[in-house]
């Protein structure tokens, strides 16, 4: 259970790594708003890292960082990249169901507890993730559409997990 808690430290790592790469890619192509939102993004993986990170040693366990695989740099255009990130938080779903299914094998209860926190959280990163690929879609990733969800993207502001989360 241990190493597989230190497995999702990397994937939460290159999660926030990923998104931050897609912030510069926004940023570069004069989206500031999409790279706002893409910038929260990385922080709450960094968040979720520091999750695990906190419960191990909670725990009595050993944290182990490992390198953090270099993420992509350019995409085609919004919808790529929103495409890109549904497919990415549809993967680390299937990570956070794997651990539930290894802590309840292991019949460790407390894990599987901190753990269903992550079953919601993915629900949620699923559905942004769709809501806002449907939008960019909608657009064609083009015009003034996409300039009025760059504007409403520049207001996400980062909010940190509260200690009663945790
Ligand atoms: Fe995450
Ligand atoms: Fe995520």
């Amino acid at each position: 259970m241990e190493k597989a808690l230190n497995e999702q430290i990397n994937a939460e790592m290159y999660s926030s790594y990923l998104y931050l790469s897609m912030s510069a890619y926004f940023a570069d192509n004069n989206l500031n708003g999409f790279a706002n939102w893409m910038r929260v993004q990385a922080q709450e993986e960094l968040a979720h890292a520091m999750k695990f990170f906190d419960y191990i040693n909670e725990r009595g366990g050993r944290v182990e960082l490992t390198s953090i695989e270099k993420p992509k740099k350019e995409w085609k255009n919004a919808i790529e990249v929103f495409q890109e990130t549904l497919k990415h938080e549809q993967h680390v779903t299937s990570l956070i169901n794997n651990l539930v299914n290894l802590a309840i094998t292991e019949k460790d209860h407390a894990t599987n507890s901190v753990l269903q926190w992550f079953v919601n959280e993915q629900v949620e990163e699923e559905s942004n993730a769709t809501t806002l690929l449907g939008e960019v879609k909608m657009t064609e990733g083009k015009g003034p559409g996409m300039f009025m969800i760059d504007r409403e993207l520049k207001t996400r502001v980062f909010t940190p997990i509260t200690p009663t989360q945790v």
